[in-house]
């Protein structure tokens, strides 16, 4: 139970638990975080400081690049009262073959709870398996969920709701993101349209699961190949780099596979006209989005990057106070 002058959270049900993927919460536990990110948020706006993880510490374990998940979970930590430790693979004994489960066990003695940044979904589930405190997924090549919670914040803010808003994603339908979105979407009731190339279309067992669960959400969950036939009545676009970090090497490849998939003004004019635009950062100007369009009147992508800190502020609280 969170306990604060204005308002109780009853963190019961999240206390102790896993954040790997977006699949493994309901609709009302994720309601539950995007209530308390947007409390949290507030009180950060208006001054107030709020303790709950004081003394509490958070390793965050990172084998790939990163801005923002690296600063909003270690400001965020701090906020809170806690102390977060930045652990490079290259750095711990992991990156010379130290096992995943000894490290578990290892660093289960010492922290509150680990935010672990990986390639493989498996090291993450590994990790998981082994430790006895919270592991939250900063992002693996399959799925990145503190982003989706992040932008399910976002949505809520500048569409007024989730349930019924349509976003069309556009680009590599294959990647963390777009799997990621569409386990969220399905759980919040929303339309969401993958749109991309053949052979960069999402993981056919995730789009299962998504449209699974959005049966029973009141969600429509689809892979189409025509950007301009799908996002006509968009509420939301969003789009993401081409070539995810550890492809590097398929950069050339990509630009090629994905020409004509660029979100620029003229395929944005063709959404609704007070359509948002969004993605997830880094972002690549004039590749999967024109200038024009992440530095305009439609691009939220900023208060997106912005709410990775109040929703792991409101993750973080619910599982590890
Ligand atoms: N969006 C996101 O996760 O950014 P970073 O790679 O900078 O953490
Ligand atoms: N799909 C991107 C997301 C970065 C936050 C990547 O994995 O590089």
């Amino acid at each position: 139970m969170i306990k604060d002058n204005q308002i109780t959270f009853n963190n019961a049900k999240l206390h102790g638990r896993d954040f790997l993927t977006l699949a493994d919460y309901t609709k009302d536990e994720i309601n539950y975080l995007l209530d308390l990110a947007e409390y949290l948020k507030d009180q950060r706006k208006k001054g107030i400081t709020f303790e709950p993880l004081k003394g509490k510490t958070l390793g965050m374990i990172f084998e790939k690049s990163s801005t923002r998940t690296r600063v909003s979970f270690e400001a965020g930590i701090y906020q809170l009262g806690g102390i977060g430790i930045f652990l490079s693979s290259k750095d711990i004994q992991i990156g010379r073959g130290e096992t995943i489960a000894d490290t578990a066990q290892v660093l289960s003695g010492y922290l509150d709870g680990i935010m672990i940044r990986t390639f493989s979904q498996e090291s993450v589930k590994e990790l998981a398996k082994y430790a006895s405190i919270p592991i939250i997924n900063g992002l693996t090549d399959t799925y990145h969920p503190c982003q989706v919670l992040a932008d399910l914040q976002t949505v809520k803010e500048v569409k007024g709701a989730l349930h019924g808003v349509k976003m069309v994603y556009i680009g590599d339908g294959g990647n963390n993101m777009a799997h990621s979105l569409m386990i969220g979407a399905a759980l919040m009731g929303m339309e969401l349209i993958v749109v991309a190339p053949k052979g960069y279309q999402p993981d056919p067992t995730i789009v299962a699961k998504a449209q699974d669960i959005a049966k029973s959400h009141g969600a429509m969950i689809s892979v189409m190949e025509n950007p301009k036939e799908a996002i006509a009545n968009a509420d939301v676009v969003y789009t993401d780099v081409w070539a995810s970090m550890g492809q590097e090497a398929e950069q050339a490849k990509r630009e090629i596979a994905f020409k004509g998939y660029q979100v620029n003004e003229q395929l944005l004019s063709l959404a609704k006209s007070d359509v948002s635009f969004m993605h997830c950062l880094p972002a690549h100007r004039e590749e999967e989005v024109s200038a024009g369009v992440i530095d305009g009147k439609h691009s939220v992508v900023f208060q997106q990057a912005e709410n990775r800190l109040h929703a792991q502020k409101a993750l973080m609280t619910a599982l590890m106070s």
